[in-house]
Protein backbone atom coordinates (compact mmCIF):
# COMPACT_ATOMS: atom_id res chain seq x y z
CA UNK A 1 0.00 0.00 0.00
CA UNK A 2 1.12 3.69 -0.61
CA UNK A 3 2.82 6.38 0.66
CA UNK A 4 0.17 8.45 2.80
CA UNK A 5 0.27 12.02 3.17
CA UNK A 6 1.73 11.62 7.10
CA UNK A 7 4.61 9.03 5.69
CA UNK A 8 4.54 5.16 4.95
CA UNK A 9 2.34 3.77 7.74
CA UNK A 10 4.77 0.63 8.48
CA UNK A 11 7.46 3.45 9.65
CA UNK A 12 4.61 5.15 11.33
CA UNK A 13 3.86 2.41 13.22
CA UNK A 14 7.60 1.87 13.91
CA UNK A 15 7.38 5.04 15.65
CA UNK A 16 3.83 3.73 17.45
CA UNK A 17 2.31 6.74 15.53
CA UNK A 18 -1.59 5.97 14.57
CA UNK A 19 -2.02 4.32 11.03
CA UNK A 20 -4.96 4.02 8.72
CA UNK A 21 -4.56 0.31 9.00
CA UNK A 22 -2.26 -2.34 10.36
CA UNK A 23 0.98 -2.30 8.03
CA UNK A 24 2.37 -5.74 7.20
CA UNK A 25 5.12 -7.54 5.92
CA UNK A 26 6.50 -11.45 5.78
CA UNK A 27 10.13 -12.52 7.15
CA UNK A 28 11.79 -14.42 3.94
CA UNK A 29 8.62 -12.81 1.95
CA UNK A 30 10.43 -13.37 -1.22
CA UNK A 31 11.47 -17.63 -1.10
CA UNK A 32 11.04 -20.54 -1.97
CA UNK A 33 7.20 -20.49 -2.06
CA UNK A 34 7.18 -18.53 -5.10
CA UNK A 35 7.49 -19.98 -8.48
CA UNK A 36 9.10 -16.86 -9.49
CA UNK A 37 11.95 -17.81 -6.70
CA UNK A 38 12.28 -21.47 -7.66
CA UNK A 39 12.75 -20.59 -11.27
CA UNK A 40 15.59 -17.96 -10.59
CA UNK A 41 17.00 -21.00 -8.05
CA UNK A 42 17.44 -23.20 -11.28
CA UNK A 43 20.08 -21.23 -12.81
CA UNK A 44 21.92 -19.65 -9.73
CA UNK A 45 23.17 -20.99 -6.56
CA UNK A 46 21.73 -19.09 -3.50
CA UNK A 47 24.82 -16.90 -2.64
CA UNK A 48 25.25 -16.28 -6.82
CA UNK A 49 22.15 -14.87 -6.13
CA UNK A 50 23.16 -12.82 -2.61
CA UNK A 51 25.98 -11.59 -4.91
CA UNK A 52 24.64 -9.89 -7.84
CA UNK A 53 23.28 -6.50 -7.31
CA UNK A 54 20.60 -7.42 -9.94
CA UNK A 55 19.96 -10.27 -8.81
CA UNK A 56 18.80 -9.35 -4.50
CA UNK A 57 16.76 -6.15 -6.57
CA UNK A 58 14.98 -8.66 -8.36
CA UNK A 59 14.38 -10.85 -5.82
CA UNK A 60 13.86 -8.09 -3.45
CA UNK A 61 10.87 -6.61 -5.90
CA UNK A 62 9.06 -10.22 -6.52
CA UNK A 63 6.44 -10.30 -3.50
CA UNK A 64 6.27 -6.75 -3.74
CA UNK A 65 4.64 -7.37 -7.31
CA UNK A 66 2.50 -9.94 -5.85
CA UNK A 67 1.68 -8.80 -2.84
CA UNK A 68 -0.29 -5.37 -1.39
CA UNK A 69 2.90 -5.08 0.97
CA UNK A 70 3.77 -2.48 3.34
CA UNK A 71 7.49 -3.05 3.20
CA UNK A 72 10.06 -5.15 1.18
CA UNK A 73 13.18 -6.57 3.04
CA UNK A 74 16.33 -6.56 1.09
CA UNK A 75 17.08 -9.91 -0.11
CA UNK A 76 20.68 -11.99 1.44
CA UNK A 77 21.53 -13.46 4.09
CA UNK A 78 22.46 -12.98 8.07
CA UNK A 79 25.56 -15.33 6.90
CA UNK A 80 26.87 -12.88 4.40
CA UNK A 81 29.27 -10.68 6.41
CA UNK A 82 30.48 -13.83 7.81
CA UNK A 83 32.43 -14.43 4.55
CA UNK A 84 34.85 -11.78 4.27
CA UNK A 85 35.41 -12.05 8.17
CA UNK A 86 37.30 -15.10 7.11
CA UNK A 87 34.38 -17.69 7.62
CA UNK A 88 34.14 -19.93 5.06
CA UNK A 89 30.74 -21.75 4.46
CA UNK A 90 28.34 -23.07 1.57
CA UNK A 91 24.82 -24.04 1.45
CA UNK A 92 25.08 -27.87 1.14
CA UNK A 93 21.63 -29.14 -1.32
CA UNK A 94 18.73 -29.23 1.27
CA UNK A 95 20.73 -29.01 4.51
CA UNK A 96 21.32 -25.23 5.32
CA UNK A 97 25.06 -23.66 5.48
CA UNK A 98 28.03 -25.78 6.33
CA UNK A 99 30.92 -24.67 7.89
CA UNK A 100 34.23 -25.95 7.16
CA UNK A 101 36.33 -25.19 9.66
CA UNK A 102 33.71 -24.62 13.31
CA UNK A 103 35.38 -22.10 15.33
CA UNK A 104 37.07 -23.92 18.87
CA UNK A 105 39.57 -21.38 20.55
CA UNK A 106 40.74 -17.71 20.98
CA UNK A 107 43.36 -18.32 18.33
CA UNK A 108 40.65 -18.86 15.95
CA UNK A 109 38.94 -15.22 17.12
CA UNK A 110 41.68 -13.34 16.76
CA UNK A 111 42.12 -15.15 13.13
CA UNK A 112 38.94 -13.36 11.70
CA UNK A 113 39.06 -9.68 10.51
CA UNK A 114 36.98 -6.74 10.85
CA UNK A 115 35.44 -5.96 7.45
CA UNK A 116 34.93 -2.97 5.64
CA UNK A 117 31.25 -3.48 4.65
CA UNK A 118 30.96 -0.81 1.46
CA UNK A 119 34.11 -2.62 -0.18
CA UNK A 120 33.23 -6.06 0.77
CA UNK A 121 30.00 -6.13 0.51
CA UNK A 122 29.78 -3.60 -2.19
CA UNK A 123 26.92 -6.29 -3.56
CA UNK A 124 24.46 -5.86 -0.81
CA UNK A 125 25.28 -1.87 -0.74
CA UNK A 126 24.48 -1.58 -4.50
CA UNK A 127 21.45 -3.46 -4.37
CA UNK A 128 19.99 -1.58 -1.69
CA UNK A 129 20.36 1.96 -4.03
CA UNK A 130 18.88 0.33 -7.18
CA UNK A 131 15.95 -1.10 -5.02
CA UNK A 132 15.30 2.14 -3.08
CA UNK A 133 14.90 3.58 -6.63
CA UNK A 134 12.32 1.05 -7.33
CA UNK A 135 9.94 1.82 -4.44
CA UNK A 136 10.47 5.38 -4.29
CA UNK A 137 6.82 6.85 -2.86
CA UNK A 138 5.38 2.92 -2.77
CA UNK A 139 7.05 1.30 0.40
CA UNK A 140 10.05 1.69 2.20
CA UNK A 141 12.77 -0.77 2.51
CA UNK A 142 14.33 -2.81 5.45
CA UNK A 143 17.87 -4.24 5.76
CA UNK A 144 19.02 -6.42 8.16
CA UNK A 145 21.70 -8.26 9.88
CA UNK A 146 22.12 -11.61 12.48
CA UNK A 147 22.60 -10.95 16.62
CA UNK A 148 25.92 -11.47 17.70
CA UNK A 149 24.85 -15.02 19.39
CA UNK A 150 23.23 -16.15 16.50
CA UNK A 151 25.66 -15.43 14.10
CA UNK A 152 28.74 -16.83 17.17
CA UNK A 153 26.25 -20.21 17.15
CA UNK A 154 27.09 -20.75 13.34
CA UNK A 155 30.48 -20.40 13.42
CA UNK A 156 30.93 -22.29 16.01
CA UNK A 157 28.51 -25.16 15.62
CA UNK A 158 29.33 -24.94 11.76
CA UNK A 159 25.77 -24.91 10.94
CA UNK A 160 22.38 -25.24 12.42
CA UNK A 161 21.94 -27.05 15.84
CA UNK A 162 19.45 -28.49 18.32
CA UNK A 163 21.16 -28.20 21.51
CA UNK A 164 23.89 -25.57 21.09
CA UNK A 165 26.07 -27.81 22.97
CA UNK A 166 29.56 -26.28 21.42
CA UNK A 167 28.20 -22.93 21.83
CA UNK A 168 27.55 -23.32 25.30
CA UNK A 169 30.51 -24.91 25.63
CA UNK A 170 32.86 -21.85 24.50
CA UNK A 171 30.54 -19.10 26.42
CA UNK A 172 30.37 -20.98 29.68
CA UNK A 173 34.17 -23.17 29.35
CA UNK A 174 36.71 -20.35 27.43
CA UNK A 175 34.76 -16.91 28.49
CA UNK A 176 38.22 -14.81 27.36
CA UNK A 177 37.19 -16.39 23.62
CA UNK A 178 33.56 -15.98 24.24
CA UNK A 179 33.89 -12.36 24.39
CA UNK A 180 36.20 -11.50 21.95
CA UNK A 181 34.30 -13.34 19.38
CA UNK A 182 31.08 -11.27 20.46
CA UNK A 183 33.03 -8.24 20.77
CA UNK A 184 34.63 -8.89 17.03
CA UNK A 185 31.28 -9.72 15.59
CA UNK A 186 29.59 -6.98 17.27
CA UNK A 187 32.29 -4.58 15.84
CA UNK A 188 31.23 -5.69 12.37
CA UNK A 189 27.23 -5.88 12.60
CA UNK A 190 27.49 -2.37 13.41
CA UNK A 191 29.84 -0.97 10.54
CA UNK A 192 27.58 -3.66 8.50
CA UNK A 193 24.16 -2.58 9.60
CA UNK A 194 25.43 1.46 9.29
CA UNK A 195 26.57 1.26 6.37
CA UNK A 196 23.13 -0.60 4.89
CA UNK A 197 21.31 2.91 6.38
CA UNK A 198 23.98 5.11 4.40
CA UNK A 199 23.41 3.23 1.33
CA UNK A 200 19.97 3.59 1.91
CA UNK A 201 17.44 1.65 4.21
CA UNK A 202 14.83 2.89 5.66
CA UNK A 203 14.52 0.45 8.55
CA UNK A 204 16.62 -2.58 10.04
CA UNK A 205 15.67 -6.17 11.42
CA UNK A 206 18.30 -7.67 14.00
CA UNK A 207 17.68 -11.27 13.69
CA UNK A 208 18.45 -12.91 16.95
CA UNK A 209 16.87 -16.21 15.78
CA UNK A 210 18.08 -18.99 18.14
CA UNK A 211 18.52 -16.81 21.20
CA UNK A 212 15.53 -19.05 22.73
CA UNK A 213 17.91 -21.27 23.66
CA UNK A 214 18.88 -19.43 26.31
CA UNK A 215 17.90 -19.20 30.05
CA UNK A 216 16.98 -15.88 30.73
CA UNK A 217 19.99 -15.05 33.17
CA UNK A 218 22.90 -16.74 30.42
CA UNK A 219 20.89 -14.33 28.00
CA UNK A 220 21.57 -11.29 30.44
CA UNK A 221 25.24 -12.26 31.48
CA UNK A 222 26.17 -13.32 28.13
CA UNK A 223 24.28 -11.87 25.11
CA UNK A 224 22.64 -8.46 26.38
CA UNK A 225 25.41 -6.64 26.66
CA UNK A 226 26.59 -7.55 22.95
CA UNK A 227 23.11 -6.83 20.94
CA UNK A 228 22.60 -3.75 23.27
CA UNK A 229 26.07 -2.78 22.22
CA UNK A 230 25.17 -3.35 18.65
CA UNK A 231 22.26 -1.65 18.86
CA UNK A 232 23.30 1.60 21.00
CA UNK A 233 25.68 1.83 17.82
CA UNK A 234 23.82 1.92 15.04
CA UNK A 235 22.56 5.19 13.82
CA UNK A 236 19.23 6.30 14.82
CA UNK A 237 18.21 7.83 12.15
CA UNK A 238 16.02 4.68 11.24
CA UNK A 239 14.08 2.41 13.60
CA UNK A 240 14.85 -0.84 14.49
CA UNK A 241 13.28 -4.23 14.78
CA UNK A 242 14.78 -6.75 17.37
CA UNK A 243 13.44 -9.96 16.43
CA UNK A 244 13.91 -13.49 18.22
CA UNK A 245 12.01 -16.47 18.36
CA UNK A 246 11.23 -18.94 21.22
CA UNK A 247 11.75 -15.80 23.04
CA UNK A 248 8.57 -14.96 25.63
CA UNK A 249 10.92 -16.01 28.53
CA UNK A 250 13.48 -13.00 26.78
CA UNK A 251 11.21 -10.31 25.92
CA UNK A 252 11.90 -7.44 28.65
CA UNK A 253 15.41 -8.37 28.95
CA UNK A 254 15.49 -7.65 24.99
CA UNK A 255 13.50 -4.38 25.82
CA UNK A 256 16.74 -3.71 27.66
CA UNK A 257 19.11 -4.82 25.09
CA UNK A 258 17.26 -2.32 22.48
CA UNK A 259 14.83 -1.49 18.91
CA UNK A 260 12.06 0.48 18.84
CA UNK A 261 10.17 -3.05 17.84
CA UNK A 262 10.11 -5.90 19.52
CA UNK A 263 9.55 -9.25 17.34
CA UNK A 264 7.15 -11.57 19.48
CA UNK A 265 6.80 -15.21 18.08
CA UNK A 266 3.72 -17.13 18.09
CA UNK A 267 4.15 -19.35 21.16
CA UNK A 268 3.46 -15.87 23.31
CA UNK A 269 -0.24 -14.07 23.28
CA UNK A 270 0.67 -11.18 21.58
CA UNK A 271 -1.42 -9.15 24.11
CA UNK A 272 0.33 -10.12 27.04
CA UNK A 273 3.80 -9.78 25.75
CA UNK A 274 2.66 -6.01 24.82
CA UNK A 275 1.46 -5.58 28.21
CA UNK A 276 4.72 -7.38 29.89
CA UNK A 277 6.84 -4.94 27.19
CA UNK A 278 5.06 -1.82 27.79
CA UNK A 279 3.57 0.21 25.30
CA UNK A 280 6.41 2.51 24.88
CA UNK A 281 7.69 0.16 22.58
CA UNK A 282 6.83 -0.91 19.10
CA UNK A 283 5.85 -4.72 18.53
CA UNK A 284 5.76 -7.17 15.91
CA UNK A 285 4.27 -10.58 14.73
CA UNK A 286 2.99 -13.09 15.56
CA UNK A 287 0.98 -15.55 13.12
CA UNK A 288 1.91 -18.89 13.37
CA UNK A 289 3.37 -19.56 9.77
CA UNK A 290 2.18 -22.71 9.89
CA UNK A 291 -1.48 -20.95 9.50
CA UNK A 292 -0.91 -20.38 6.38
CA UNK A 293 -1.62 -23.60 5.12
CA UNK A 294 -4.98 -22.88 5.88
CA UNK A 295 -8.01 -22.58 5.14
CA UNK A 296 -8.56 -19.12 4.64
CA UNK A 297 -11.47 -19.26 6.95
CA UNK A 298 -8.68 -20.08 9.63
CA UNK A 299 -6.26 -17.22 8.60
CA UNK A 300 -9.07 -14.70 8.90
CA UNK A 301 -10.07 -15.91 12.29
CA UNK A 302 -6.53 -15.99 13.31
CA UNK A 303 -5.45 -12.75 11.83
CA UNK A 304 -8.96 -11.26 13.56
CA UNK A 305 -7.82 -13.36 17.30
CA UNK A 306 -4.09 -11.12 16.73
CA UNK A 307 -5.78 -7.61 15.97
CA UNK A 308 -8.62 -8.15 18.62
CA UNK A 309 -5.40 -8.75 21.28
CA UNK A 310 -3.60 -5.34 20.22
CA UNK A 311 -6.96 -3.64 20.38
CA UNK A 312 -5.95 -1.01 17.90
CA UNK A 313 -3.57 0.52 19.62
CA UNK A 314 -0.55 2.53 17.63
CA UNK A 315 2.47 0.30 16.93
CA UNK A 316 1.27 -2.93 15.80
CA UNK A 317 3.03 -4.10 12.89
CA UNK A 318 1.63 -7.33 11.89
CA UNK A 319 3.98 -10.51 10.18
CA UNK A 320 4.31 -14.06 11.12
CA UNK A 321 5.88 -14.85 13.91
CA UNK A 322 9.08 -16.78 11.53
CA UNK A 323 9.73 -17.02 8.26
CA UNK A 324 7.25 -17.73 5.89
CA UNK A 325 7.70 -21.95 5.17
CA UNK A 326 8.51 -23.39 1.76
CA UNK A 327 5.06 -24.94 0.06
CA UNK A 328 3.10 -22.10 1.99
CA UNK A 329 -0.14 -21.58 -1.33
CA UNK A 330 0.66 -18.37 -2.72
CA UNK A 331 -2.96 -17.52 -2.98
CA UNK A 332 -3.35 -17.81 0.96
CA UNK A 333 -0.18 -15.05 1.82
CA UNK A 334 -2.61 -12.97 -0.61
CA UNK A 335 -5.50 -13.53 1.86
CA UNK A 336 -3.34 -12.88 4.73
CA UNK A 337 -2.93 -9.43 3.63
CA UNK A 338 -6.16 -8.78 2.85
CA UNK A 339 -7.49 -9.57 6.18
CA UNK A 340 -4.81 -7.65 7.92
CA UNK A 341 -5.71 -4.13 5.66
CA UNK A 342 -9.52 -5.20 5.91
CA UNK A 343 -10.05 -5.99 9.57
CA UNK A 344 -7.79 -3.59 10.82
CA UNK A 345 -8.82 0.07 8.36
CA UNK A 346 -10.15 3.00 10.43
O1 LIG B 1 13.17 -12.14 4.80
C1 LIG B 1 13.56 -12.09 3.62
O2 LIG B 1 12.81 -12.38 2.65
C2 LIG B 1 14.96 -11.61 3.33
C3 LIG B 1 15.89 -12.64 3.04
C4 LIG B 1 16.42 -13.52 4.17
C5 LIG B 1 16.94 -14.82 3.91
N1 LIG B 1 17.48 -15.28 5.08
C6 LIG B 1 16.89 -15.51 2.63
C7 LIG B 1 17.16 -16.95 2.57
C8 LIG B 1 16.61 -13.24 5.52
C9 LIG B 1 16.18 -12.03 6.33
C10 LIG B 1 17.30 -14.36 6.06
C11 LIG B 1 17.72 -14.41 7.47
C12 LIG B 1 18.32 -15.64 7.99
N2 LIG B 1 19.17 -16.50 7.37
C13 LIG B 1 18.15 -16.10 9.31
C14 LIG B 1 17.38 -15.36 10.37
C15 LIG B 1 15.93 -15.49 10.14
C16 LIG B 1 15.38 -16.77 10.56
O3 LIG B 1 14.87 -17.49 9.71
O4 LIG B 1 15.42 -17.02 11.77
C17 LIG B 1 18.88 -17.28 9.46
C18 LIG B 1 18.97 -18.11 10.71
C19 LIG B 1 19.53 -17.53 8.23
C20 LIG B 1 20.45 -18.64 7.91
C21 LIG B 1 19.95 -19.47 6.81
N3 LIG B 1 19.82 -19.08 5.50
C22 LIG B 1 19.55 -20.82 6.89
C23 LIG B 1 19.52 -21.63 8.17
C24 LIG B 1 19.18 -21.22 5.61
C25 LIG B 1 18.81 -22.60 5.17
C26 LIG B 1 17.50 -23.02 5.64
C27 LIG B 1 16.45 -22.46 4.75
O5 LIG B 1 15.47 -21.90 5.27
O6 LIG B 1 16.59 -22.64 3.55
C28 LIG B 1 19.30 -20.10 4.76
C29 LIG B 1 19.00 -20.04 3.32
C30 LIG B 1 18.09 -18.97 2.84
N4 LIG B 1 18.09 -17.67 3.27
C31 LIG B 1 17.11 -19.11 1.82
C32 LIG B 1 16.53 -17.84 1.63
C33 LIG B 1 15.47 -17.45 0.64
C34 LIG B 1 16.81 -20.38 1.03
C35 LIG B 1 17.87 -20.55 0.01
C36 LIG B 1 17.45 -21.45 -1.10
O7 LIG B 1 17.68 -22.66 -1.00
O8 LIG B 1 16.93 -20.92 -2.09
Amino acid sequence: MKETKEGYPFLMACRRKPTPYTPIWLMRQAGRYMKEYRGLRKKYSFLEMCKSPELVAKVTLLPIEKFKLDAAIIFSDILIPLEPMGVEFEFAKGEGPVFHHPLREMRDVQALRVIEPEEETSFLMGAIQIVRKELEGKIPLIGFSGAPFTLASYIIEGGHSNNYVLTKGLMYQNRAAWNALMEKISEVLIRYLNAQIRAGVQALQFFDSWAGCLSPADYAEYVLPYSKKVIDGVNKSVPLIHFATSNSTLLELMRRAGGDVIGVDWRVDIGEAWARLGYDVAVQGNLDPVILFGPVSLIEKEVKRILDRVEGRPGHIFNLGHGILPNTPVDHVAALIDAVHQYSSK
